[in-house]
């Protein structure tokens, strides 16, 4: 599957994430073997407004490529003219944000709320289309509204009649939002319904995860996002399997916080050390997720007021883990508390409880 210059088939793609995939964890997915990575979700309108915080979401540097830029908006002439101004900077892929499901965003017809008007979503795509240039243009869908109401068929083939390079499914109505195991069966359905390729996109956590989909799917590739929080290693771990059938299996601990550190020293040169502070210990939090010892690496974190703290920190909590200081912890709840929430060490107690009692 060639979109412009990019194979997309061989390798796993990382999925736009708001406040996420900024340039430190795109270039350490790129590192570890993604095919393709994005930046978030930018507002149409705030580029054509030079919004400086849209500008700086929408950067990136050539040695990222290949790189899709995402865009948000709900008006044709708006999103062309964006669109143009998109392509100058020759990312390899730009893609139509038409499956947000905030509520703020819905009711303005807005990402996911675009999913309704097939027509206009054409009208979309083919003002984007005509403005791009060499640019190659796509989409990332929902199912539909909820469970009554799926018509990603109908949408699915309403971009490709108006010239979308390819589409992305996130395989979950607007009404699941992240919480409900992704419905695979219909990325089949879509497969088999239209001609342009088909990105597959919902509940991949594990590379074996994405493997199972091409293969139960037929999608064309496979995108992950929450699967691959702290955990760039399923990127080379894919491609392991794929290219020499072999499973290398989770890495070494010093790996993941060789790795974790890395990814520091980047978001520090990208935010200034002040602002990264935050971004930081959530990405290390991620790191060490599914380690014993894990509540306490949070206590600890969220203690600490320089980053020079947080490194000693993790190297503390790394020697720790390998000396086996830790109580044993019930990793199955941690699992569920992160499906349920990427930031799982937000979530109250009570709520956690009464949504899976
Ligand atoms: C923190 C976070 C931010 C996200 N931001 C975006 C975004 O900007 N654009 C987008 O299309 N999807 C966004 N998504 C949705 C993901 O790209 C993906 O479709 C969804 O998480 C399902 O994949 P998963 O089950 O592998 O996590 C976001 C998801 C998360 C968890």
């Amino acid at each position: 599957m060639l979109i412009g210059h990019v194979d997309l088939t061989k390798r796993l793609l990382l999925a736009p994430m708001a406040d996420v995939t900024d340039q430190s964890f795109r270039c350490i997915a790129k590192e570890f073997g993604a095919g393709l990575t994005f930046t978030q979700m930018v507002s149409a309108k705030g580029v054509l407004e030079n919004e400086f915080e849209t500008l700086r979401y929408l950067a990136f540097n050539k040695n990222e490529k290949p790189i899709g830029v995402q865009i948000l908006g709900n008006d044709p002439e708006i999103i062309g003219a964006s669109v143009q101004e998109i392509a100058k900077y020759n990312p390899d892929v730009i893609d139509l944000n038409s499956g947000c499901p905030v509520e703020n965003v819905t009711k303005h017809k807005m990402g996911a709320g675009l999913m309704s008007s097939p027509k206009l979503l054409g009208q979309i795509i083919c003002e984007m289309k005509k403005a791009a240039g060499d640019v190659p243009i796509s989409a990332k869908f929902r199912l539909g509204e909820n469970e009554k109401h799926i018509n990603i068929i109908d949408v699915a083939k309403a971009v490709e009649d108006n010239g979308a390079s390819f589409i992305t499914v996130h395989a979950r109505t607007i009404k699941d939002k992240y919480d409900k195991n992704a419905q695979w069966e219909w990325l089949a359905k879509v497969k088999e319904s239209v001609n342009i390729p088909i990105v597959g996109n919902g509940s991949v956590f594990t590379a074996a995860d994405a493997i199972r989909m091409k293969e139960e799917t037929g999608v064309d590739s496979v995108m992950v996002a929450r699967g691959a929080l702290g955990n760039p290693f399923m990127f080379s771990r894919f491609n392991s399997i794929v290219d020499k059938n072999f499973d290398p299996g989770p890495p070494e601990i010093d790996i993941v916080k060789e790795t974790a550190l890395k990814h520091c020293e980047k978001l520090s040169k990208e935010y200034g050390e002040i602002r990264a502070l935050v971004f930081i210990k959530k990405n290390i939090i991620w790191y060490y997720k599914y380690y014993n010892g894990i509540n306490s690496l949070i206590e600890k974190l969220m203690q600490a007021g320089s980053v020079n703290q947080v490194l000693d920190i993790v190297n503390d909590h790394t020697e720790n883990i390998k000396a086996d200081k830790y109580p044993v912890e019930d990793l199955e709840i941690i699992k569920q508390k992160f499906k349920m929430k990427v930031l799982f060490w937000l979530v109250n107690e009570p709520v956690f409880t009464e949504t899976f009692g």
